[in-house]
């Protein structure tokens, strides 16, 4: 009988416990207020048809070759236009999906046991795509301006155990819907330059905003001590997995090596199709729909709770874009035991323990208000509301 070993960072790797809990949202009927799921809703299909016949019509052999490694080159010039700051299209690479660039700059930033700090909570797919490194992932603690700086300096350290990175989400974070305030953003980019310390700067949510713009990001304030990865999945669709890397000259040459071993590149028909759909300013255009769409939705979300949670001891916040908002149940009650009650009575979320890289806060969870409607989302705060009062 084969017998097969299986390397240490395998036993290390874990299904993702959202993966797991979007099985169970599978029920029929259940609201799930889960998933990070864009709304289906703001898929330009129509233009995605349209950008089809034309790749296949004037491209067609060249869009179904193999390509360059760095990207298709009208579409990392149009990444580098886009961005608000000046970006040379060299610097571009495009990956499939942003995903993949927090795993690309695994690969090439962390050794086993190399310290890497993340903020608290953070994304659960960063962690997934680090740990295969078999990095020691250290939390900086956070706050409603974002991740802290007062600890860092003692928290980066010195020599071979200085930290590698610190890896943020200063946009609409997932899971927590916050934003990195314009004075903790200036703060931490020179604290981080002085301590010679890089930023893996995550910002798949930052074009929507709902009332106004976010602040500049961090490597519009330092690119060579920032890698900035940026997304198309949450702008136009998901399912394209596309998005790309900003990276200094220190490091690109390194992750485009990497990005070669991983999958030679990105689908050269998608970034055509993505390149073509772009031309004419599509985004400035497409976007403020998408905006307004999910306002609405986190509206409808924030008049449900207000209505159903009083007197129950909840908290939450009111996120100023992207998809998602952070409750905090009163104390004694834990959403990782609530969730199976939650079920029954068919709403689901996700249990914030899985967004810590240490020890979770028990009492925190996720919830999305883009993917189910206004009514779905009345009904499904209604069925969480009487699930914690029955708890409590
Ligand atoms: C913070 C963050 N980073 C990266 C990703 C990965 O996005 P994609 O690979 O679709 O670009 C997500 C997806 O939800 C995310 O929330």
């Amino acid at each position: 009988m084969t017998h097969w070993t299986l390397a240490a960072r395998a036993a290390k790797m874990n299904p993702s416990v959202i993966r797991e809990i979007l099985k169970v949202t599978e029920k029929p009927g259940i609201i799930s207020l889960a998933g990070g799921l864009p709304s289906p809703k703001t898929f330009p299909v129509e233009e995605f048809a349209r950008a089809c016949e034309v790749v296949l019509g004037h491209d067609g052999a060249a869009a179904l070759q193999y390509a360059a490694s760095e990207g298709y080159a009208p579409l990392r010039e149009a990444v580098a236009a886009h961005l608000p700051w000046d970006v040379d299209p060299a610097q571009v690479l495009i990956t499939t999906g942003s995903q993949q660039g927090l795993d690309l700059v695994a690969k090439v930033l962390i050794d086993a046991g190399s310290r890497v700090l993340v903020e608290t909570p953070t994304y659960l797919g960063a962690l997934q795509a680090f740990t295969p490194m078999e990095p020691q992932v250290e939390s900086v603690a956070s706050d409603d301006e974002g991740v802290r700086i007062d600890e860092l300096a003692a928290q980066v350290g010195s020599g071979a155990g200085k930290a590698r990175f610190l890896y943020v989400l200063p946009n609409f974070q997932n899971p927590t819907g916050r934003t990195m305030s314009e004075a903790r953003r200036a703060a931490l980019v020179d604290q981080a330059a002085r301590l010679g310390l890089p930023l893996i700067e995550d910002n798949p949510y930052g074009d929507l905003w709902f009332d106004q713009p976010p602040p500049a990001p961090l490597a519009a304030r330092n690119p060579e001590g920032c890698i900035y990865l940026g997304s198309f999945s949450k702008v136009l669709a998901p399912g394209l997995r596309l998005g790309y890397v900003v990276a200094p000259q220190a490091v690109y040459p390194k992750l485009l090596q990497a990005k070669q071993a991983a999958d030679l590149h990105t689908p050269g028909f998608n970034q055509r199709l993505v390149a073509e759909v772009l031309k004419g300013g599509f985004l400035e255009r497409h976007v403020p729909t998408i905006r307004a769409l999910y306002k609405q939705q986190r509206d409808a979300m924030l008049r449900a709770l207000e209505r159903e949670m009083p007197g129950l001891g909840v908290h939450w916040n009111s996120p100023q874009g992207g998809m998602f908002l952070w409750l905090r149940l009163p104390e004694g009650l834990n959403a990782t035991t609530l969730l199976p009650l939650a079920v029954e009575r068919n709403v689901a979320f996700v249990p914030g323990a899985a967004f810590y890289a240490g020890q979770g806060d028990e009492r925190t969870l996720r919830l999305s208000f883009v993917t189910s409607t206004a009514a779905q989302i009345d009904a499904g705060i209604a069925a969480l509301a009487a699930t914690i009062r029955a708890a409590a």
